[in-house]
């Protein structure tokens, strides 16, 4: 790694309601694979995703998988410590996950939030496009496009996890993660700031797991 080489660790949760596509979106991302058969996640799972940003910059994006059924629990906050972005995913198909989307955000909101109180840059996915009907897409791409800016989200992408299109490896999820990620490492100064009270170990190696009480969940 020359002088000007950076690498960071970023953590970003993946979160939303029981069978919207979390663990497949991420498998998905992560080993270009898709399951239609559902095992509901327990409690957390990890994934990493080395992400070559740029000629000088590496990203490892540690993703936590966190079960729908997680919402019900009590667990959450810890589950959220120090992540530094989230991805809130639901369902195209089924309308009470997308009403589940302002709980999880609401949840995020109170439980987690960047080094000087700023919220957590959050992109909702909206998963299962692949079941989209036609026609349907632009209305509800109009609805989401305002509810994101009503609600704090950064930003929405259709996604699914099944289908390859245009010979892509998937659809959007490689888009939604880079725009995660580009935001990210625009605002790293958020980050930065707080160096001076050790909060941060280091920014141009390894960034996250930072502050000084970090625990293992
Ligand atoms: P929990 O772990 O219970 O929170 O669920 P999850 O959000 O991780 O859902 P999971 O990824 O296990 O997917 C649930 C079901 O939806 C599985 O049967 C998947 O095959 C299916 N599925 C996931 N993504 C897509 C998609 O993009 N399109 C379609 N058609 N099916 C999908
Ligand atoms: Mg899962």
């Amino acid at each position: 790694m020359d002088d000007r080489s950076q690498e960071f660790l970023f953590k970003v949760l993946v979160i939303g309601d029981l069978g919207v596509g979390k663990t497949s979106i991420i498998k998905r991302y992560v080993h270009q694979l898709f399951s239609h058969n559902y095992r509901a996640t327990i409690g957390v799972d990890f994934a990493l995703k080395v992400m070559q940003w740029s000629e000088n910059t590496l990203v490892r994006l540690q993703l936590w998988d966190i079960a729908g059924q997680e919402r019900f629990g009590n667990m959450t906050r810890v589950y959220y410590k120090e992540a530094v972005g989230a991805f809130v995913v639901y369902d195209v198909t089924r309308s009470s996950t997308f009403e589940a989307v302002t709980k999880w955000k609401h949840d995020l909101d109170r439980n987690v939030y960047l080094p000087g109180d700023f919220p957590l840059p959050v992109v909702l996915l909206a998963n299962k496009c692949d079941s989209v009907r036609t026609g349907e897409d632009k209305m509800l791409a109009n609805h989401l496009r305002s509810y994101c800016q009503e609600n704090g989200f950064l930003n929405w992408f259709y996604t699914s996890a099944k289908v390859l299109q245009f010979h892509k490896e998937n659809v959007n999820i490689d888009e939604a993660a880079r725009f995660l990620v580009g935001h990210i490492l625009n605002n790293k100064h958020l980050l930065i700031d707080h160096q001076s009270n050790e909060d941060i170990v280091t920014l141009n190696e390894t960034v996250t797991s930072t502050r000084k009480d970090s625990r293992c969940c």
